[in-house]
């Protein structure tokens, strides 16, 4: 699917059923390598980060079958070296490669990774996983198109502080200490419910974790470690999607699978904007209720914070509220690209190089944040553009949902690494739009 046809203006409505998280499913596959026995994946969303990552464990000798539809088992029982071309074959878009380091350390002694892709949000540095592994007694050969890992003497449990609580370190850390001879201590960890429910996994597998109330996370290794049977946390950025193109476009979307608990930050912005919802026992209802929505300023954080990969979708209902919101993205580094094409449409986005100087923020002041300020209410019109990113590709598609007349969205393929089936998706909300060759 390269571009689509939109025809705007229509409010969305019906029922879309989110499935497990992409951020959550390809660490929970990674972490299989650690079995001795099979894992059981289930909730897996048909996404291509889910594919890249099958074929990299693939190549490395994992034998992966699908018993249900929407399910993964994964068999590591012959795990094996893989040459650089296969792997570069599989590596594809994802950053997800950096995180088979401690797995395939622990099983061969050795790993190759090749360089990372992943959105184009910022320099995306993988420093904190690289000392972490050093620290682990890993040791990192830097080649010319990946890294070369081994571990003469084996991984033993650290002491480790991650300069920022990286999602990415964090999973580095878990998924090495889990089988590391000793225990290690983790400090300014991130506790995303991503994180947490690999930690779940990590325990059923045998794994010894303990949170501490301060984001330190203490990790004892173990010997070895059994296969898991798990149900993956739901998308909660897939349910801030949809929930925010129910705002924008005016409808009325039932995300079956969203959960109250892991969105209350998203569920307060999005009462503020004026959007409503009803939390239901197997979804949540997100709708707008009339009225005009309001303008607001939001600062996104790690959890329990507003999620970086929340802010592209609200912002293009805040386009429409009336008055001028300010979103201060302080994750990355360049974040705000999808704005360009907003502003084609008739929308009023000033991109900030600097951030807001936060005197209470709890992480390290970052050069380079960014705040883009929206001057709403704006009426958008259809126009022809291009997708950058994965979440500002579905603020295009919601952008061009809301906007009066016909917009042509081109490099759609993006969207479908992180949303799974989202042209029958937008079909059953009553969206008008056509697929091109
Ligand atoms: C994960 O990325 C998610 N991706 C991102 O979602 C999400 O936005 C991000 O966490 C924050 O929640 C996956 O889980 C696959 P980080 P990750 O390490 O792990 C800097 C999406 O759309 N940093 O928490 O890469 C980094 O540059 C994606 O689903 C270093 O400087 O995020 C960034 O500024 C986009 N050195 C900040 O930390 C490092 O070694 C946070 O990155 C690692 C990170």
């Amino acid at each position: 699917m390269e571009s689509l046809t939109v025809w705007g203006g229509k409010p969305l409505q019906g029922t879309v059923h989110v499935r497990g998280a992409k951020n959550l499913v390809t660490k929970a596959m990674v972490a299989a390598l650690l079995g001795e026995t099979e894992s059981l994946l289930k909730d897996v969303p048909a996404i291509s980060d889910v594919e890249v990552v099958r074929g990299l464990l693939e190549v490395h000798g994992v034998v992966v079958t699908e018993p249900e539809p929407g399910e993964l088992l994964l068999d590591p029982r012959n795990v094996k070296s893989a040459n650089f071309v296969e792997i570069e074959v599989h590596a594809g878009s994802s950053r997800i490669p950096i995180l088979f380091c401690g797995p395939l350390l622990h099983q061969l002694g050795e790993a190759f990774i090749p360089d990372l892709g992943g959105c184009r949000i910022g320099d995306r540095p993988i420093d904190f996983h690289l000392d972490a592994l050093r620290k682990f007694g890993a040791v990192v050969d830097k080649q010319p198109n990946g890294i070369h890992l081994t571990a003469p003497n084996g991984l033993k449990g650290a002491h480790i502080e991650l300069p920022y609580p990286s999602v990415g370190a964090t999973e580095q850390v878990l998924l090495t200490a889990v089988r590391a001879e000793g225990v290690t201590e983790l400090k300014n960890a991130a506790i995303e419910p991503e994180i947490m429910d690999l930690i779940a996994i990590l325990q059923k597998m045998g794994a010894i974790i303990t949170v501490e109330p301060n984001r330190v996370i203490f990790i004892e290794g173990v010997e070895k470690l059994g296969g898991y049977s798990h149900r993956a946390i739901f998308d909660r950025n897939e349910a801030a999607s949809w929930a925010s193109a129910a705002l924008a476009t005016e409808g009325d979307i039932f995300v079956k699978g969203a959960k109250q608990q892991e969105l209350l930050t998203f569920l307060n912005i999005f009462r503020k904007v004026g959007g409503a919802f009803d939390v239901e026992e197997d979804g949540i209802r997100f709708y707008h209720p009339g009225g005009a929505l309001k303008p607001i300023v939001v600062e996104t954080d790690v959890h329990p914070g507003f999620m970086t990969d929340w802010q592209q979708p609200l912002v293009v209902a805040l386009t429409k509220a009336e008055g001028v919101s300010v979103v201060h993205e302080t994750v990355y580094e360049n974040r705000f690209g999808f704005t360009d094409a907003l502003n084609q449409m008739g929308a009023d986005i000033v991109v900030h190089r600097d951030g807001l100087a936060g005197v209470t923020r709890r992480v390290p002041r970052r050069p380079l944040e960014q705040a883009a300020v929206v001057t709403g209410p704006s009426k958008l019109h259809g126009a022809d553009v291009r997708v950058p990113d994965l979440r500002g590709g579905f603020s295009h598609l919601i952008a061009a949902l809301t906007a009066e007349g016909e917009s042509t969205i081109t490099n759609v393929g993006i969207i479908s690494r992180g949303y799974e089936h989202f042209g029958e998706k937008l079909q059953a909300l009553g969206a008008d739009f056509r697929v091109n060759a």
